[in-house]
């Protein structure tokens, strides 16, 4: 019977950590309901300690997924024993994850600390996180660059103190992926007890051997992996989910070994988070790239057209990709538009199919036909919903070469007051709106960090898709808009990131995260 590896998936902890990828509490929420659609086994949900918005975020998901296990990180210190167990313990599976380093150059120049010391207090703490919880990881950062037999000593202590699961990181992407096997073997055959425990992984891709390197410690007996939805995480990131369980899947009996993932719900994990931190992979990324089924050269197609295994080792559907073979148009109905939805990955029904309904029915009427691209545009417009404080009532633009722009805009509040205002401006239409905005949101304080405009599809009627960042008290809001109008997509998109900015700060003044 082939092994069962579990997938402990760290996109909303380091893949969080990883520049322009942050989310507030909500995308996470939406990201962590995802996560378990896909299956993972557990989702390392953020650090608890590093900051009032991690806190709530592991809380919020703690509360909400029913079926993974859902951990906190936490250095090897009391208070973050402490902040971690708190925000997980009503989950139905909690984890601990504690971790200290252990290579020499971070023992010396970082925790200044002997190896005597290390052991100590890796002992101490382990023992302590599981007297408050059953579940506890244990990572000697830095796993890869330690001395091999100190390593095992300081895995020792922690399967003595109580750990259930031993991870070996890879910090720094530094390992070779037959070296790093030989590492996991060392520790599966040295440490006392360790049948009893899982063996995990954590690879960096500094080298681009993240992938490589987890798979050859599955090979050596590892037993969970931890990775991240498009390989998101730290510098170069961290291997990417995706790599690994369609690695296993396709490899199955050369690995003898798989998962519980339903890889069915893979891309539109991948959609969901690009759209969320607005980081798309590129075109050529491995299973979730826009090209990774593609199939340009004649040769290659014209086999595929007689046999798609000539060149086709996983099919698309595997991943969630479907062949369009139905066009979608203006006279389409509803349920058209349902089962295409639901092909995609997507089931949508009640209020949301209508919406939906109504929406695609604009753009048909604009545009001949509607793509896939379009629809899975469409949806994601709606994923993470809050309550808007702002609702774009009206705008009128004046735009030339000759004149200066000027923008007259009108925003209705939640409270159902109007407020509007005339901005002008030489820089065209967004400049103009936007600094109406922030005209009329002048009680809020944030600047732009980031404007990103895309075509869904190709043609001058293409929709826009907007992407935008706002920054406020250090943590960055991402907005959304979508249009056939892309100065009315750009301004949605700003107002929405406000939204999500108002809304996000209102959950941490009140510690709700029960949303
Ligand atoms: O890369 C790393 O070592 C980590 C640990 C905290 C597991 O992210
Ligand atoms: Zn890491």
């Amino acid at each position: 019977m082939s092994r069962r590896i579990k997938i402990f998936d760290t996109t909303l902890r380091d893949g969080e950590q990883s520049p322009g990828c942050s989310m507030n509490i909500s995308e996470k929420l939406k990201m962590a309901e995802q996560l378990e659609k896909l299956g993972v086994d557990i989702i390392e949900s953020g650090f608890a300690i590093s900051s009032p918005g991690d806190f709530a975020s592991v809380k919020g998901i703690a509360s909400v997924v029913k079926k993974a296990t859902v951990a906190s990180l936490a250095r090897c210190l009391k208070k973050d024993i402490d902040t971690a167990y708190e925000a997980v313990k009503h989950a139905v599976h909690p984890r601990i994850h504690v971790f200290l380093a252990t290579s020499e150059v971070h023992m010396k120049y970082k925790l200044k600390m002997s190896r005597e010391e290390v052991i100590a207090q890796i002992r101490e703490m382990v023992a302590y996180a599981k007297s408050l919880c059953d579940d506890i990881e244990f990572s000697p950062e830095d796993g890869s660059r330690t001395d091999p037999d100190f390593l095992v000593e300081a895995v020792q202590a922690a399967v003595d103190s109580g750990a259930t699961t031993i991870n070996i990181p890879d910090t720094t992407g530094y390992a070779v992926p037959e070296e790093f096997a030989e590492l996991i073997k060392k520790v599966r055959s040295e440490v006392k007890g360790i049948e009893n425990v899982d063996i995990s992984v954590h690879c960096h891709n500094d080298l681009g051997l993240a992938t490589a390197c987890t798979l050859a410690a599955i090979k050596a007996g590892a037993t969970q992996v931890e990775c991240t939805i498009n390989g998101i995480g730290e510098r170069a990131g961290n291997t990417a989910l995706e790599e690994v369980v369609m690695n296993l899947k396709t490899r199955s009996e050369y690995y003898d070994a798989e998962t519980g993932m339903d890889t069915s719900q893979i891309m539109k994990s991948s959609r969901m988070l690009s759209r969320i931190t607005g980081v798309n992979v590129q075109p050529n990324k491995a299973i979730v790239g826009e090209n990774a089924f593609a199939h340009e050269a004649g040769i290659h197609q014209h086999g595929v057209l007689a046999n798609r295994s000539t060149y086709e080792i996983m099919t698309p559907e595997s991943v969630g990709l479907t062949s369009n073979m139905m066009v979608l148009g203006k006279h389409s109905g509803k349920h058209a538009l349902q089962d295409r939805l639901s092909a995609l990955g997507y089931k949508v029904d009640g209020d949301e199919l209508n919406e939906l309904f109504n929406e695609f029915k604009v753009l048909a009427d604009r545009q001949k036909c509607v793509s896939d691209n379009d629809l899975v545009a469409l949806v994601h417009k709606s994923e993470v919903k809050v309550p808007e404080k702002y609702i774009v009532d009206s705008f009128v633009i004046n735009a030339g070469n000759t004149i200066s722009t000027t923008c007259q805009m009108k925003l209705r509040t939640d409270d159902g007051r109007i407020l509007q205002t005339v901005v002008a401006s030489k820089y065209g239409p967004v400049d103009a709106s936007y600094k109406a905005i922030n005209q009329l949101v002048n009680g809020e304080s944030f600047e732009l960090e980031e404007f990103m405009i895309d075509a869904v599809t190709g043609g001058t009627d293409a929709q826009g898709a907007v992407k935008v960042k706002i920054r406020a008290n250090g943590r960055s809001y991402n907005g959304y808009g979508l249009g056939l109008d892309i100065v009315a997509a750009a301004i949605n998109a700003y107002v929405s990131a406000i939204n999500n900015m108002v809304y996000d700060e209102m959950l941490l003044e009140n510690g709700e995260t029960d949303v």
